[in-house]
């Protein structure tokens, strides 16, 4: 007899439907699984086995095939321990059949029978949902996890002794024990009202939080880069109820557990500069997300970016342009996204010193003007010195809070979101000009900007995309030729340092 049962498996970030099916026949006993399973799936048969065994049940002394189908899907994780300890009951009898069409089923099986806790729940809560499945079955401790796709019936099971009472709809006694109480509590993220001076980048680090733009701090060592960058989490605008779908899923897969909870903050990646090209985009031979695609949504935050491999910064420009990544392996294909804001901290040159204080070579200043890579300095909208805060600036109070500031942020882009559905790094038209509301003092001063040859075409629509946002923070409906010159003031940096 075959019996036949649903479950997932995550494909890159992509909940890919399995079929389990089982067949029992008269034969010598022996279990075998076939259908492109990775190491993790083949060690299944003997969790499986002892699972049923702890549980009560019986492991049939038959001829036991097991296949995952489609057989061309490469399987991967133990998430598929379930459905196929569920295929071998039902096959054999010991549970009714009569839910298992309208069913489907994902966890890590324990050698007692318990049910742990898996990587990509919610992913495959929504692969269920889309895929018009009326329930699924979870370990407990994933049950709020897969419950935040609605409308979906998810089945809480501890222990697979449970099984049957869950499929016909039962809550499991042993779910409230084993269902951690998902905690309200947000980690503590420090505030900007511990920086003392630096009003300019303080603005630009607003207008990078409000419009999702890209952002250089530069400056010597000690003046407070690092500070400022790590309280940007303060201030970034809320995550949509779509948007925090996206980031749960890809911590809930990337194995960054939340506790079921949906997140409540946008994600900030700060990887070391040793990272490796694959580390930061995304690869390995099975491809798995890099620290863009943690970031996002949220923020990258590369310090010491002169330190970064060159390599590994290159790699950046296609999925900071395109807001997505291709890894190609073998046959495979595997698409990652990438839209967060990437924000930078760098010294001047090599001695962090820069200005007329500086004591680098000519070649030491070329070198490290190089290491900045150009291509990636021109994907930067604001570049931002970061100077020594006089004494005065130090002792007095601070400038603002971060209270305030993501009040403005979050005010801002709700414009964005009324006036385009997206924030004003990501747009895309044929006619920005048009498309932003830029008034006709701006455009000239714009078009001048261009003329003098300091900009690229890239360079002047990233100008005015911030200019876009710097008029939204200021509540003005069109952007002004002050808007524009405080753009073109952040790309001037830029070019100093040597983008274009
Ligand atoms: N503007 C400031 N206001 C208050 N404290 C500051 C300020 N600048 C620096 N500090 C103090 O100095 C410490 C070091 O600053 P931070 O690490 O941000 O410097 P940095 O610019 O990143 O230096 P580096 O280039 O060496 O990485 C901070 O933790 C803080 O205690
Ligand atoms: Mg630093």
């Amino acid at each position: 007899m075959v019996t036949e049962v649903m479950t997932f498996a995550i494909d890159g970030l992509e909940p890919q439907a399995v079929t389990v099916e089982a067949d029992l026949r008269r034969g010598l006993p022996c279990f075998t699984i076939v259908g492109l399973a990775d190491r993790a799936v083949a060690e299944s048969r003997e969790r499986v086995r002892a699972a049923l065994v702890n549980c009560g049940f019986e492991f049939p002394m038959r001829r036991l095939t097991v296949n995952l189908a489609p057989a061309h899907l490469r399987k991967a994780g133990p998430g598929l321990d379930l459905a196929i300890a569920c295929a071998i009951l039902a096959a054999s009898g010991q549970i009714p059949t009569d839910h298992l069409a309208r069913t489907a089923l994902f966890g890590e099986l324990s050698l007692s029978g318990e049910l742990r806790a898996c990587r990509g729940a919610l992913a495959v809560a929504e692969g269920a949902q889309r895929a018009g499945i009326e329930a699924l079955v979870v370990p407990a401790s994933c049950a709020s996890e897969a419950r935040l796709v609605e409308p979906i019936r998810v089945g809480a099971l501890a222990r697979l002794s449970g099984l049957g009472a869950v499929l016909a709809g039962a809550s499991d006694p042993s779910e409230a024990a084993a269902t951690s109480p998902a905690s309200s509590e947000r980690a503590y993220v420090p505030d900007l009202a511990d920086v003392r001076g630096h009003r300019g980048a303080l603005e630009a680090l607003t207008v990078a939080a409000a419009g999702g733009h890209n952002l250089l701090l530069n400056g010597p060592p000690g003046t407070g880069k690092t500070m400022l960058a790590r309280r940007l989490p303060s201030i970034l605008p809320p995550l949509s109820r779509a948007e925090a779908l996206e980031v749960t899923r890809i911590q809930s897969i990337a194995g960054l557990a939340l506790g079921g909870r949906l997140a409540d903050r946008r994600p900030f990646r700060a990887p070391h500069h040793t990272v490796s090209a694959a580390g930061l985009v995304g690869g390995g031979t099975v491809p798995t997300p890099g620290e863009a695609t943690l970031a996002h949504r949220g923020v990258l935050f590369l310090d010491e970016l002169s330190e970064f491999d060159r390599r590994a910064l290159e790699a950046l420009r296609q999925p900071l342009e395109d807001g997505e990544v291709t890894i190609v392996r073998g046959q495979k294909i595997a698409r990652f996204p990438t839209r967060f804001s990437l924000i930078a901290a760098t010294n001047p040159c090599l001695c962090g010193r820069g200005g007329r204080a500086c004591r680098c070579s000519e070649p030491e200043l070329a070198r490290h003007r190089q290491r900045l890579s150009g291509p990636l300095l021109d994907r930067i909208d604001l570049v931002v010195g970061v100077e020594r805060p006089s004494s005065a600036a130090l002792v007095a109070e601070p400038l603002t809070t971060s209270k305030q500031v993501a009040e403005r942020v979050s005010a801002a882009r709700e414009l964005q979101l009324a006036r385009a559905g997206c924030a004003n790094a990501q747009l895309v038209a044929r006619d920005l000009l048009a498309a932003v509301n830029c008034g006709e003092a701006a455009a000239k001063a714009l078009a001048r900007a261009y003329d003098s040859g300091g900009l690229s075409a890239r360079g002047r629509d990233r100008a005015l995309r911030v200019a876009r946002t710097v008029a939204d923070l200021a509540r003005e409906e069109e952007i002004g030729p002050h808007a524009v010159a405080q753009a073109l003031g952040y790309r001037h940096e830029n070019e100093r340092l040597g983008g274009r």
